[in-house]
């Protein structure tokens, strides 16, 4: 199967690695790259470091490419979800599946891509988007049939717990970050994650996908952890508590979702409270099977890259 990828960073190339081992057992090859800056083709397959050409628009790209799946991996826009937005359309337009990592379509377009995906009958998967490839949207498409999600909770950004962990040692915001950002695992503008931007828009994301919400992270009640001190985490510690940036999706009585991303103390029994270090915790609240967890247990580009496998293995059986 010939695979074009838009977006060759971090995950990108965790992804083309996981290729290389799966090789024998998967015929997936990827055959293109655009990236911001260059592009590479080669119809029997590109090596892990290609020779690179100039950029060219993504429509002539695609034409070029010629792929049978596209994977949209390009930095997050949390504002307003472009380019990656028009790269997927650009690919629906000429009748291709896409895969993405990238929350900022599903958190700003999800309703329009799915209708235009449904449309022309292309497959359209997002399993990286939110928890780092940890069965999310998956597991609630294939495993809880006719169950209706009536809330989300979770705690989904790993720098804010990382910040807020080093905050709770007596250490500065500015010495959190720094330390996130030694660990690979903050954004390239730690702002979208200390913020409070990359928890809406996985909130938004969310929402859109499971609760049929025709939402953008504009919509999230949000409230990031920078006016947060040590003082305030270490007094939290010392009344039981844990501090932690928590999402919420609430159905309201007369049907409306409440969505917020707000610092909250937790009981230290809260289950959301309870994963360490840069692990995430998601729970669905469901009519039919009550509360279910998703822990992503440290989770890394390793894990992001695996998710759009399993897209891709799901897209493949499909076709
Ligand atoms: N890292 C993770 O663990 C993780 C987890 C879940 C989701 N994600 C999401 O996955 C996506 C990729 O993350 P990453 O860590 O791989 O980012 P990254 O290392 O910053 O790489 C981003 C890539 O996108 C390319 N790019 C940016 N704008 C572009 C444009 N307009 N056209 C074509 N290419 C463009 C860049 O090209 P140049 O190199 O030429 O600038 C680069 O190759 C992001 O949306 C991120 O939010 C990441």
């Amino acid at each position: 199967m010939r695979i074009a990828l838009i977006g060759y960073g971090s995950v990108g190339q965790a992804f083309a690695r996981l290729l290389e081992r799966q090789r024998r057992r998967f015929p997936f090859r990827i055959t293109a790259i655009q990236t911001r800056q260059r592009t590479a083709y080669d119809p029997h397959g590109l090596p892990l470091e290609p020779a690179w050409g100039p950029p060219v628009p993504v429509g002539e790209f695609l034409d070029r490419a010629a792929p049978e799946v596209v994977i949209e991996i390009t930095s997050l826009n949390p504002v307003d979800g472009e380019p990656a937005i028009s790269h997927i359309r650009a690919a629906f337009a000429r009748g291709l599946p896409v895969i993405t990592a990238n929350k900022g379509p599903i958190a700003h377009a999800y309703s329009a891509l799915r209708a235009e995906a449904a449309a022309r009958h292309i497959l359209f998967r997002f399993e990286s988007t939110v928890m780092d490839g940890s069965p999310v949207f998956n597991l609630v498409r294939n495993n809880l049939p006719g169950v209706t999600i009536e809330g989300i909770s979770g705690v989904l950004n790993s720098t804010t717990k990382v910040v807020l962990a080093e905050m709770a040692q007596g250490r500065s915001l500015a010495e959190g970050i720094a330390r996130a950002q030694r660990m690979g695992i903050a954004e390239a503008d730690p702002s979208y994650d200390i913020d409070g931007w990359d928890s809406a828009a996985k909130t938004a994301a969310l929402a859109n996908v499971l609760m049929d919400a025709n939402v953008t992270p504009q919509s999230v009640q949000r409230t990031g952890i920078g006016a947060i001190t040590p003082e305030a985490v270490r007094r939290a510690a010392a009344e039981g508590t844990v501090l932690a940036l928590v999402s919420r999706v609430r159905r309201e009585a007369d049907g409306a979702l409440t969505l917020t991303t707000q610092p909250e103390r937790l009981a230290r029994h809260d289950l959301l409270a309870n994963v360490d270090g840069t692990s995430n915790v998601l729970l669905l609240h469901t009519d039919l099977m009550g509360t279910q967890g998703i822990v992503s247990v440290s989770p890394g580009v390793e894990q992001t890259a695996y998710g759009l496998f399993a897209d891709l293995v799901d897209i493949a059986q499909q076709l």
